[in-house]
């Protein structure tokens, strides 16, 4: 047997996937075979999700479908609404949406978990609920009641809707669904493997993306656009950028939002995500925005000047949704919201050619011996 350790599976390929995949030689991350910078530049939130559960675009019908039955169940009953608000406000609002999953996995009843006809149902439903609970969160720890999912607006305006009680203009809005697009599906990281290694021993899709949930949360994976935020609110003088980056470089700090497992020359997704926050910033940056603009600018050139490390999605998507006036804690559970379908989409996958996903490790342990007598 091979004894080549390959710590945190790096670089090695553990099975097939269809939905996506990063095309080294453009630099470009593609869903279903159609780069994500074209589907962001061209296509809504809600078409993309369609693609990743479906391999395809929706036609108009197909679509409007899709739309109508996103918009049927965004609604959460009262005994979950309940239970949330019951959560000490001191849990991060991760542990909130863990819960709220493990929740509704608890109130399904249904015992068909290799069905995957039974499991887009089960995904489609998670989709229209996550922003209802995002937002309940969002407001509850601003002193707020929920209010109602408005069946009127899209997935995006609904979810401004339900935090803010109001919808932005369409620029915004659009740039939210940027986001959304851009996180939606990455391959086998480490929430998405986590799926599929729980998916693999048969369990069932809400203990899944329960799973994922966990490992999303996490600094270096999904956590990471949360912690991009504090840092920059740590930092705060864009003058003292640099001088703070050379003091957490020599103390061997990770700089979060930057550096890629898979990219190493630039995150793909990166650039269409710039491009939409420079819109915001000079449409409705005031002068506070500015200037964390200008920080945020400031620790980039620094960056890829000391270590010629380029930023990853979370480090633009943070000052985005900082923005559009979401609040720090609120940023990881918005990943949750976009990235359900590409975990989803998995789990089918996994199921279709399903084989059960153990590794070994290589024992460092004391030999064999024998136990003593007891005392
Ligand atoms: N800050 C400082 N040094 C870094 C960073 C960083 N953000 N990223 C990589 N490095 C250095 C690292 O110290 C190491 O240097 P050396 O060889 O001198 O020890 C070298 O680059 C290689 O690092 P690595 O940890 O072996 O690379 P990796 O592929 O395992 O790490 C990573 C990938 C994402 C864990 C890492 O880049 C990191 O910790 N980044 C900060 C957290 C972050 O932004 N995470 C979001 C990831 S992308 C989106 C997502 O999944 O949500």
């Amino acid at each position: 047997m091979s004894t080549d350790i390959h710590r945190g599976l790096a670089g090695v390929v553990v099975d097939t996937t269809a939905i996506s995949t990063v095309i080294s030689e453009t630099n470009s991350l593609t869903y279903g075979g159609y780069p994500v910078q074209d589907l962001a530049a061209s296509r809504t939130w809600e078409e993309v999700a369609y693609l990743l559960w479906h391999g395809d675009l929706p036609d108009a019908g197909q679509l409007a479908d899709f739309r109508a039955a996103e918009r049927a169940q965004r609604g959460l009953d009262r005994a979950g609404a309940e239970l949330l608000a019951r959560l000490p406000a001191t849990c991060h609002p991760m542990d909130v949406l863990r819960t709220a999953v493990s929740y509704l996995g608890a109130q399904d009843p249904t015992e068909d978990d290799a069905d995957p006809a039974a499991n887009y149902a089960k995904s489609l439903s998670l989709f229209a609920k996550l922003p209802t609970v995002v937002a309940l969160d969002v407001r509850r720890r601003r002193g707020l009641d929920p209010l109602q999912p408005d069946p009127a607006l899209s997935y995006a305006e609904n979810f401004f809707h339900l935090c803010f009680g109001a919808v932005p203009p369409a620029d915004v809005v659009r740039a939210f669904e940027i986001t959304m697009i851009l996180y939606a599906e990455h391959s086998f990281n480490a929430s998405t493997f986590t799926a599929r290694v729980i998916t693999s021993t048969l369990s069932d899709l809400y203990s899944a993306v329960t799973g994922a949930i966990g490992a999303l949360k996490g600094p270096l994976h999904g956590g990471a656009n949360e912690a991009v935020m504090d840092m920059l609110a740590e930092i705060d003088d864009p003058a003292r950028a640099e001088q703070w980056l050379d003091r957490a470089l020599a103390e061997k700090r990770r700089i979060m939002g930057f550096g890629h497992r898979v990219y190493k020359n630039g995150d793909s997704r990166v650039p269409i995500m710039q491009a939409a926050l420079d819109q915001l910033v000079s449409a409705h940056g005031d002068a506070r925005i500015r200037r964390t603009a200008d920080l945020y600018g400031r620790l980039q050139r620094a960056m890829l000047a000391r270590k010629g490390i380029h930023p990853n999605l979370d480090y633009p998507s943070a000052l985005a949704y900082h923005l559009m006036g979401f609040d720090t804690p609120a940023f990881t559970p918005i990943f949750v919201m976009s990235r359900i379908t590409g975990w989803t989409a998995h789990v089918t996958e996994q199921l279709h050619a399903n084989v059960l996903i153990r590794p070994l490790g290589a024992y460092t342990g004391p030999r064999q011996r024998p136990v003593p007598a007891g005392a």
